[in-house]
């Protein structure tokens, strides 16, 4: 894909190839940091596994710590630090993200819903430690973020911080766009109803990400919107691109199983346009949503070059 073609926040004009190498070093080297940071804490507050119910902690750690991009910590600790923020003050809202992207990986992957057997590189939660437990470390994963949401250290925010996730990952948010994708499996799909399918279960998630990330650093409700415009632009940007790999990547790049999509009748991007312009629209979507970084200035700058990996990334 041409980087060249997402405007960056402040030129307003085409980006050079050169702004788009640096971005993209830039975003590489935030999630490789946040990504260190992010797991040191999941460790520290997820049970150990020599716990009592030791299957489940051991199944929780299996499906965490199998790797993944973290990109939506990344997101938290660049929102908050758009608005002044501290990774520290991000902290428990990128942990409690990521146990929920987790847990909606882990119940994606069940045989009543995609039926995977590869995730992150390994097989999949339901794979090794059988349905009911994929199913229970889904659940724990859930409950269990939202404890970890209450310690904020801004604890003003918190109310507001539980409000966001929850409404990013509930009945309009993931959970209600992965029931629309179930119901959309073998039906003809059309540009609107996969845009709408995708908005839920992804965008959704990831625009509260950076709405909550933005709280925890203490931001203002202008701000706050601005950001939550970015993720819900960006998040159903990182869908097409989700579609598009499944179309043309390998089981080693992705950690997964491609070719999925079509087998199962999905509607996808790619099912209704063709690559090409579902990659356009990956590409304008993510230079509206630098667009809506433009009022927060330099400090959003390592947002934008995540706006621009989203768009960018291989796997
Ligand atoms: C995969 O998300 C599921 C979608 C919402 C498309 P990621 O591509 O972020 O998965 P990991 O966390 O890197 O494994
Ligand atoms: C998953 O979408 C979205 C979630 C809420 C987990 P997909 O079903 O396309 O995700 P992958 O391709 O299995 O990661
Ligand atoms: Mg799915
Ligand atoms: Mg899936
Ligand atoms: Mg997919």
């Amino acid at each position: 894909m041409d980087g060249g073609r997402v405007k960056g926040p402040s030129s307003g004009s085409a980006a050079t190839t050169a702004d788009s190498a640096h971005d993209l070093a830039l975003a590489r080297t935030f999630l490789e940091s946040s990504r260190e940071y992010v797991d040191r804490r999941l460790d520290f507050y997820l049970p150990r596994q020599d716990v009592v119910p030791q299957s489940l902690h051991k199944a929780m750690r299996y499906s965490i710590f199998a790797g993944g991009k973290r990109l939506r910590p990344a997101l938290v600790f660049a929102a908050a630090e758009a608005v002044g923020g501290s990774r520290e003050d991000g902290a428990p809202v990128a942990c409690a993200a990521e146990m929920i992207h987790t847990y909606s990986l882990i119940h994606d992957d069940l045989p009543a819903m995609d039926d995977d057997d590869l995730r992150r590189g390994r097989p999949t939660c339901h794979k090794v430690f059988g349905e009911a437990m994929a199913i229970l470390a889904g659940d724990a994963l859930l409950t269990y973020a939202f404890e970890v949401l209450g310690h904020t250290p801004r604890a003003e925010a918190v109310p507001a911080v539980v409000r966001a996730i929850a409404r990013g990952v509930g009945t309009q948010g993931m959970v209600g766009g992965q029931v629309l994708d179930i119901e959309g499996e073998g039906k003809p799909a059309t540009l609107e109803t996969v845009s709408a399918i995708h908005a839920w279960k992804t965008a959704a998630l990831i625009a509260a990400c950076c709405e909550a990330g933005a709280l925890a650093g203490g931001a203002t409700p202008k701000e706050c919107e601005h950001l939550r415009q970015y993720g819900r632009e960006i998040g159903l940007a990182f869908q097409i691109v989700d579609d598009i790999l499944d179309v043309t990547s390998s089981p080693e790049a992705l950690g997964k199983t491609p070719g999925k999509d079509a087998r199962m009748g999905k509607a996808t991007y790619p099912a209704v346009m063709d690559l090409a312009k579902a990659r356009a629209e990956a590409d304008r979507l993510a230079a509206q949503a630098l667009q809506a970084l433009r009022v927060l200035g330099p400090r959003a700058r390592t947002l934008a070059a995540l706006g621009r990996f989203v768009v960018e990334r291989r796997s």
